[in-house]
């Protein structure tokens, strides 16, 4: 289970703090969806979760073992809002192997399949998928470090309406063996999963008592 306690984070570059004394809890099995306004800190806090940036004050613990950030850089998984923009590799494989050079094609394939994309050809270049390909393949990447936490920001954003199902699916089914956390603009997309919904407002977290409450912003 990932912890938040009495998290407090003011970048000395900011006016005023973008997390302040926010607290959750974050359950094995279940999905934390947070939304909350432009600007209402939701990417900082992934970032600091993932270990990205260190708060001033609170800790962050999985399960019994407070973590500091760079304990947390690998427990978590970040995909990036608009991942594809960040793809460095010329090939489908080679983006797998940026991290991990040993991996196996059979090893590559395997992953591929995990997230959906088993009629995918290593040789293809990531530009030339899909919006949603892309995500899925965003999302193979960081699996392949076998993350316990997986963050992800706005993964349905810029999608139609096909490939937004299709990556809210695979999320689903990765939920099983991860812990899930996602910040988002359309939570209502997440409502038929086992979810836990946070509103980011003024630096801390209020819960919603049912999806019913879920709406866009
Ligand atoms: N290092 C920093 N220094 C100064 N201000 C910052 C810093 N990091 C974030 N901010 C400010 O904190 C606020 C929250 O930014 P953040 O990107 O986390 O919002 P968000 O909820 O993800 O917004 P969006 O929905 O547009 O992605 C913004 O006003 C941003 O300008
Ligand atoms: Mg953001």
């Amino acid at each position: 289970m990932l912890n938040l306690k009495n998290i407090y984070y003011h970048p000395s570059t900011a006016e005023r703090p973008i997390l302040n004394d926010l607290s959750f809890s974050s359950q094995p099995g279940r999905i934390t969806i947070i939304k909350g306004p432009s600007g209402s800190g939701k990417t900082t806090l992934i970032e600091v979760i993932s270990g990205l940036s260190g708060c001033q004050k609170g800790e962050i613990k999985w399960f019994d073992k407070t973590l500091n950030p760079r304990q947390r850089r690998w427990l978590c998984g970040l995909v990036f809002q608009f991942p594809e923009r960040y793809f460095l590799g010329l090939s489908v494989g080679q983006e797998l192997r940026l991290g991990q050079k040993k991996l196996t094609t059979y090893e590559q394939l395997n992953l591929l399949n995990k997230v959906g994309l088993n009629k995918l050809h290593l040789n293809k270049s990531p530009e030339s998928l899909s919006g949603g390909q892309q995500r899925r393949l965003a999302i193979a990447v960081q699996l392949l470090r076998k993350p316990k936490v997986l963050l992800l920001d706005e993964p349905t954003a810029g999608l139609d309406w096909s490939m937004r199902n299709g990556v809210i699916q695979l999320i689903s089914k990765l939920k099983d063996n991860q812990t899930i956390l996602i910040v988002t603009h359309e939570p209502e997309l997440f409502k038929n999963l086992n979810i836990d919904c946070y509103e980011l407002n003024k630096g801390k977290l209020l819960s919603f008592k049912n999806t019913q409450q879920i709406k866009k912003d």
